[in-house]
């Protein structure tokens, strides 16, 4: 059984064994968590981004998949790189958004990470609205076999924080 847990704070602070970076196809930073990851877990993510475009992702990683790094600095022992969908009015994308958090729970098994840690994936600068972020979020954690034994969502604000302890009740 996967105990989920949920935390009003910053990911990149979890002493978990693994956190999920909100990152881009291009692997190579940006804002939001993805922007904190890479600033405090210092230079080694970001050769080991660089290491996997130059091997395995030249075009990218598409959306809904996910891939491992080293944490560099940072507490956690990996990261794990998700791409979410940006959001769209015009087209479904929701089992883009649950991809990202089964194929990251793909890769901590394959890690043998028993910790995990998740933002609120697409619900910044990809514009997915809150309460559905977190619905296909803790379904689809709920509906994932793992190894896993904690999932926790750590929410930025007050607001994500709600939104989330709303589907975990
Ligand atoms: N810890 C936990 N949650 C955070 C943190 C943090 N340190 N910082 C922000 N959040 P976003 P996305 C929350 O934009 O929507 C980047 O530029 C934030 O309030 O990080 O998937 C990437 O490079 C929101 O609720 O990710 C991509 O280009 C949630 O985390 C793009 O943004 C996700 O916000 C990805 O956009």
């Amino acid at each position: 059984m996967t105990d989920i847990t949920f935390v009003r704070g910053d990911i990149t602070e979890q002493a978990v064994d693994a956190i999920v970076n909100a990152a881009n196809s291009s692997l190579l930073g940006g804002g939001g968590v993805d922007g904190a990851v890479h600033r405090k877990g210092g230079p080694e993510i970001l050769a080991a981004c660089r290491d996997l475009r130059a091997s395995r992702y030249g075009r990218g990683l598409p959306a809904g998949r996910a891939v491992a790094t080293t944490a560099g600095r940072l507490p956690a022992r990996w990261v794990i790189h998700t791409v979410g969908p940006r959001w769209s009015a015009a087209e479904d994308r929701s089992a883009l958004l649950a991809s990202c958090y089964r194929e990251s729970l793909r890769a901590a098994d394959e890690l043998g990470a028993r910790t995990v840690a998740f933002p609120a994936v697409s619900a910044g600068a990809y514009g997915w609205p809150l309460d559905d972020a977190a619905r296909i979020a803790v379904e689809t954690v709920r509906g994932t076999r793992t190894e896993v034994e904690e999932v926790r969502f750590v929410l930025f604000d007050e607001r994500a924080y709600e939104a989330f302890t709303a589907r975990g009740r």
